[in-house]
């Protein structure tokens, strides 16, 4: 998008509806999986997919370990639509538009529920690699120096100037997917709790890890928060989970470094539970 302004409600329409035109799948559902957790949009049945690359004005995701496409189809029936792939903010240096792209587009094809997927390194002691955590809040750091992704003129169509963020992650969604983790017996590493997003693409240092934890961060990561802002300003439903894929390093006699493979590879562990859980949660969730 040109400088800072991001895309116009016209651009979000015009490739909601390119979309719309290509097939039959009226999706009240939207899906992004995190890093590692792709396998979520392969569930789809009677899928249509797209590369990101063929859909006018979507941006392209450069991580390794995110495919990048847009999948559509029906998940036990309910008809769903699934970002295969994201985008993150050290990407370019726009990126927290190219970020709000999909969430409205979500929105103009008839979205009523986002459901989003990251991966996460673990601050609270108490949590293990593989737990699954349900966000109830977060801590949108590059949003305190400025960055927040409804910075800049504010579109009515969409939603608010001002919108309201203590309620962002919705209640009886987090009640059911800890119900539902109960029933799949997840018990054990089902947690809740509060994520911060940072810009990365560093991951952080000790000191940093120390003073998220202090400040009430559960879990850190690079993603998500952007996506929940814009899908909330414009008046979808919000369910969020982490995936811790590794402990924060917390102390400087801790051999253990942050790296992108560990991530992976605890995604690959616990893949398979994450997506019963969220495509269980799906068959649950009601729509008008
Ligand atoms: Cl430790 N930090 C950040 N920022 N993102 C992560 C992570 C850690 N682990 C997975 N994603």
């Amino acid at each position: 998008p040109e400088a800072n302004k991001g895309y116009s409600y016209e651009d979000c329409k015009a490739t909601a509806d390119w979309l719309l035109a290509q097939t039959d799948v009226r999706p009240t559902v939207g899906i992004v999986c995190g890093s590692g957790l792709g396998g979520l949009a392969d569930m789809l049945k009677d899928q249509v997919a797209f590369n990101y690359k063929d859909i006018p004005n979507f941006p392209q995701s450069t991580v390794h370990g995110h495919a990048g496409r847009l999948v559509f189809g029906t998940l036990k029936g309910r008809p769903c639509v699934c970002m295969q792939g994201r985008f993150h903010l050290y990407e370019e240096q726009f990126a927290v538009k190219s970020i709000t792209l999909p969430m409205r587009i979500f929105k103009l094809l008839g979205v009523e529920t986002v459901m989003l997927t990251n991966a996460a390194g673990g601050l609270n002691q108490d949590f293990k690699v593989g737990d699954i955590m349900i966000i109830k809040d977060h801590l949108n750091m590059p949003g305190f120096a400025g960055n927040n992704p409804l910075s800049g003129p504010n579109d009515e169509r969409f939603g608010v100037r001002f919108p309201c963020m203590s309620d962002a992650y919705d209640r009886e969604l987090q009640q059911l997917a800890m119900d539902v983790g109960q029933e799949l017996g997840y018990g054990d590493f089902l947690r809740e709790g509060v994520y911060c997003v940072l810009g990365g693409p560093s991951f952080e240092t000790i000191a940093e890890c120390r003073m998220l934890h202090k400040l009430g961060a559960d879990a850190v990561g690079m993603s998500t928060v952007h996506e929940v802002i814009i899908a909330r300003h414009c008046g979808m439903r919000v369910f969020a989970l982490s995936l811790i894929t590794n402990q924060a390093v917390m102390d400087y006699d801790s051999e253990e470094k942050a790296n992108h493979e560990e991530v992976l590879q605890t995604g690959r562990q616990r893949a398979q539970q994450l997506e019963r859980l969220v495509s269980t949660m799906v068959t649950r969730i009601e729509h008008n």
